[in-house]
């Protein structure tokens, strides 16, 4: 197989010139030094260690890593739901500081308020915002028409599919017109199947109105389907290891899981997120199981 010679820094002279006109564009979102320490009775933990990117107009970027890493606290601190321990978030140039309807959040668990109407919730950042409520009604109706739930408007989050409620959810979002939508494991607990039709949907989304995306996941091909770059953390304490440029062109389809460029960025992610055990730890590995394997002695030969 000829995927064996693919580098992921191969890129062809689209994706080359694609990834230079994006550098051209206006810097949205800029992390400096960024630092973020918790502190409990038990010590402290440092979650996040001297952070820096910028992230351009129109450029999607996903974020992995291993679990505990960091991505999260990133993210809600992004959105100004954490105060960071030293560094800057500046959007569009400005300090962040607290939460502002300029970043739109999506999490994994749904938020919607159930006993608002899928119309209402959409409705209600900008009946928040002052706005009256023909407008608020007007704008949901056309949120809900992208995202394709112009005949549910009137439905109850409870009477919605999982990947349904997530869609309300990105309108709920995008209402407000942020500037970046900022998305943790957004499609994390749904099925294989309607996780990658809402992978497409996000696309055409995207391709179709102006905004940034920052996206958290824990699933390589679903980092490397949807992003421009991919921002790569380690764990304890959350370093960035690379910011990867995805070699796969626009636009993307599910035939092009297998492509050279996809393998070849997949297995340099698994490089970064599972780095070789070093011999020790195989050694404290195999003593940690062994207690555990002879309780099950009857599992002898299951196989
Ligand atoms: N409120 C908190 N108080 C103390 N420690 C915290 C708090 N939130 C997160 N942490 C710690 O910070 C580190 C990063 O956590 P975080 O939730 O950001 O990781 P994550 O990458 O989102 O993990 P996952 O992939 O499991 O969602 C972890 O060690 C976690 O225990
Ligand atoms: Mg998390």
């Amino acid at each position: 197989m000829s995927d064996h010679q693919t580098s992921y820094l191969d890129q062809s002279d689209a994706v080359r010139e694609r990834f230079a006109r994006i550098r051209e564009r206006d810097v949205i979102l800029e992390v400096k030094n960024l630092y973020k320490r918790y502190k409990s009775a038990q010590g402290e933990t440092e979650a996040l260690r001297n952070i820096n990117f910028k992230i351009h107009r129109r450029e999607f970027v996903c974020v992995i890593g291993a679990s505990g890493c960091g991505k999260s606290t990133l993210i809600r601190t992004l959105a100004g739901l954490e105060k960071q321990s030293a560094g800057e978030v500046l959007l569009d140039g400005k300090p962040v500081d607290g939460p502002g309807r300029d970043r739109g959040m999506v999490f994994q668990g749904y938020s919607l308020f159930p006993w608002l109407t899928v119309k209402r919730n959409v409705m209600f950042g900008p009946q928040m915002s002052g706005h009256g409520f023909d407008a608020a009604e007007r704008d949901a109706r056309q949120w809900l028409e992208l995202v394709g739930l112009t005949k549910f408007a009137d439905s109850y989050p409870h009477q919605l599919s999982g990947g349904m409620r997530q869609r309300v959810a990105i309108a709920r979002a995008l209402v407000n017109q942020p500037r970046i939508l900022l998305m943790d494991e957004p499609f994390g607990a749904l099925d294989a199947q309607t996780r990658s039709k809402m992978q497409s949907h996000l696309l055409d989304i995207w391709r179709n109105i102006d905004i940034t995306i920052l996206f958290i996941t824990h699933d390589l091909d679903e980092a490397i389907y949807l992003a421009d770059r991919i921002l790569v953390l380690k764990p304890h304490p959350g370093e960035v290891l690379e910011f990867i440029e995805v070699p796969v062109p626009r636009p993307r389809s599910a035939a092009q899981f297998s492509s050279p460029e996809f393998l070849a960025t997949k297995r340099r992610l698994d490089e970064l997120i599972h780095p070789p055990v070093a011999e020790d730890e195989h050694a404290a590995e195999a003593s940690e199981k062994s207690s555990i394997y002879r309780l099950t002695d009857v599992a002898d030969n299951v196989e």
